[in-house]
């Protein structure tokens, strides 16, 4: 893989945010239907745009786009992630997991102590079937944590590229997108914050 060079969005910068877009729509087309179209993806990189927020994208030498992730504050110490998407051809180099360690470095920067986000496991464009086990399942029927704890990746659903990144699997949202169609709300501990004990332990 080429160097990555991962910089705040420009917002001033059309070609980069239309190519931005563009790297969005494709990654989440073939996975889920969340952005129906092209300007869909568009609105989304623009609100990531907006006082506050943070957007970076990472670029080849060449100046073509990787990959996006955006970031907001959320509530206290807490920062959300959302979105994040690298480009199809250039998915398992690396792109993804450099992109959230550059957000996490960022966080951590502006006093963040928790980065979380949800993964959903909605159904597969036109396949009628999500990703996880936890797909299809009543999850109140014996408790949704019990579910959680038996979580199997069945379809390269996401939520193992978070493992991966040191996330932890936090909770579950039942029926987020649809009867048996779950957010998985993943978290992870970011920078060391004011309380920090000078021993090593947070
Ligand atoms: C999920 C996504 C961002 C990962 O980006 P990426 O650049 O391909 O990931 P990386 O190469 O940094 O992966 C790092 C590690 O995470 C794990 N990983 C990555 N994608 C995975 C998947 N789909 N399933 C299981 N594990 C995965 C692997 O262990 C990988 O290391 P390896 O390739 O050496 O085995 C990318 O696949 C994507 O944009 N998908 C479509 C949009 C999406 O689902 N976004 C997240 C929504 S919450």
């Amino acid at each position: 893989m080429s160097e990555i060079h991962i910089d705040d969005l420009d917002a001033a910068d059309d070609a980069l945010v239309e190519q931005t877009a563009r790297v969005l729509f494709e990654a989440f087309q073939a996975v889920t239907d969340w952005l129906t179209d092209i300007e869909a993806a568009r609105a989304e990189v623009r609100e990531s745009l907006e006082p506050g927020r943070l957007s970076l994208v990472a670029r080849d030498e060449a100046g073509a786009v990787l990959g996006w992730i955006g970031g907001q504050h959320e509530y206290a110490r807490v920062w959300e992630l959302h979105p994040l998407a690298v480009s199809p051809p250039q998915q398992r180099r690396g792109v993804g997991q450099a992109l959230v360690a550059a957000l996490e470095a960022r966080v951590a920067a502006l006093g963040g102590l928790t980065l979380r986000l949800g993964t959903d496991d909605e159904a597969v464009p036109g396949t009628g079937t999500g990703r996880t086990s936890l797909f299809g399942v009543d999850l109140y029927e014996g408790e949704p944590l019990k579910h959680l704890l038996g979580i199997r990746n069945l379809r390269g659903h996401p939520y193992e590229f978070y493992l991966a990144c040191g996330f932890a699997i936090v909770g579950v949202v039942p029926d987020a997108n649809g009867r048996g169609e779950p957010d998985i709300l993943m978290a992870r501990r970011v920078g060391a914050g004011i309380h920090e004990d000078p021993s090593g332990r947070v």
